[in-house]
């Protein structure tokens, strides 16, 4: 019995290793790399798309008077663009122990790219093969392509300071904090190269 438990347990340290060898994660990389390869008008511009989208000033919002009023209500010890009641929806995959995003990622750039789309690191090397000239690279291998209502809950909930439960009216005319369709739809930043 000893021996078969001693067994297992040096097989599973041999599967993990040769695991943890073979799946590399991808980490957080930062918005100005998305910017290098997805700025193209031709392509759909998703980075400029995005950098006049309200995910873009997500921080520059907590510095509003509205902020400070809400920041008040909440008695926060902190202004709201340092409080982490704020932040954790206001940046891209914050981090409680810092009180920051996760590095590299940065404060400024607010709700960015990776925050729907994944830790892009390895991504990002796809992309460096494929524009040299390597065409066989899956550039949706590593990111993923379609976010989804899951990942926006994750902020478009009723904790936000701002929640209105009745922000969207929804097809049936009722009404709705959030409706992934239509929220979906003012931010779209569809590759027109590409046929669906
Ligand atoms: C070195 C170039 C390069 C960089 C940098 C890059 N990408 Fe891409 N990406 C590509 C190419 C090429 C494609 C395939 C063509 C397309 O779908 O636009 C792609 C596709 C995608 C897709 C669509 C995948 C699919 O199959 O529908 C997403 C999403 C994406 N990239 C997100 C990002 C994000 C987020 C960043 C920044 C963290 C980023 N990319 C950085 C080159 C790059
Ligand atoms: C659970 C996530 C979450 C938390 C926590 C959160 N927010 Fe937000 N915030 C959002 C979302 C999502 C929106 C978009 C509107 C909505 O659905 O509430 C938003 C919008 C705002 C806006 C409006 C921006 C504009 O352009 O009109 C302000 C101001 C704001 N938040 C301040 C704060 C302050 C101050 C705090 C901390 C006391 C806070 N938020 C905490 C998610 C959050
Ligand atoms: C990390 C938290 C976070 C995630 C995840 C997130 N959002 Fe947001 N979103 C915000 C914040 C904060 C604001 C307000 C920013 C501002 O006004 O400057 C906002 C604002 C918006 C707005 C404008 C306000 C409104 O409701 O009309 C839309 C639309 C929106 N987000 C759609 C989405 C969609 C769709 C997803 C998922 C694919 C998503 N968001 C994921 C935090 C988030
Ligand atoms: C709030 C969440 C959110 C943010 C932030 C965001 N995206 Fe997206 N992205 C989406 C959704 C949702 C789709 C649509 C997926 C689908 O086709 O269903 C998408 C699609 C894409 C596609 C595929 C387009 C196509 O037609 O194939 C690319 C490329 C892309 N995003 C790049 C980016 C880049 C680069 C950034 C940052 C500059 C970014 N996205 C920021 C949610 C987001």
């Amino acid at each position: 019995m000893k021996k078969t438990l001693v067994v297992m347990v040096a097989v599973c340290a041999v599967l993990a290793f040769v695991g943890g060898a073979y799946a590399q994660e991808a980490t957080y990389i930062g918005n100005k790399q998305c910017k290098i390869c997805h700025s193209k008008a031709e392509e759909g511009e998703q980075w400029t798309k995005w950098k006049a989208s309200p995910h873009a000033k997500a921080l520059e919002a907590l510095a509003t008077p509205e902020a400070k009023a809400l920041a008040d209500k909440a008695k926060l010890d902190k202004p709201a663009a340092e409080a982490p009641q704020c932040l954790k929806c206001h940046v891209t995959a914050f981090d409680e122990k810092t009180g920051a995003p996760t590095a590299p990622l940065l404060k400024e750039d607010g709700v960015q790219c990776e925050m729907c789309h994944g830790p892009a690191s390895l991504h990002v090397a796809d992309g460096k093969k494929f524009k040299s000239g390597d065409k066989t690279v899956n550039m949706a291998a590593h990111i993923k392509p379609t976010p989804d209502e899951a990942v926006c809950k994750g902020c478009h909930n009723e904790q936000s300071a701002t929640w209105k439960a009745d922000r969207y009216t929804l097809e049936g005319g009722g009404k709705a904090g959030f409706d992934f369709k239509q929220a979906a739809a003012k931010l779209a930043h569809p590759n027109p190269t590409k046929k669906k």
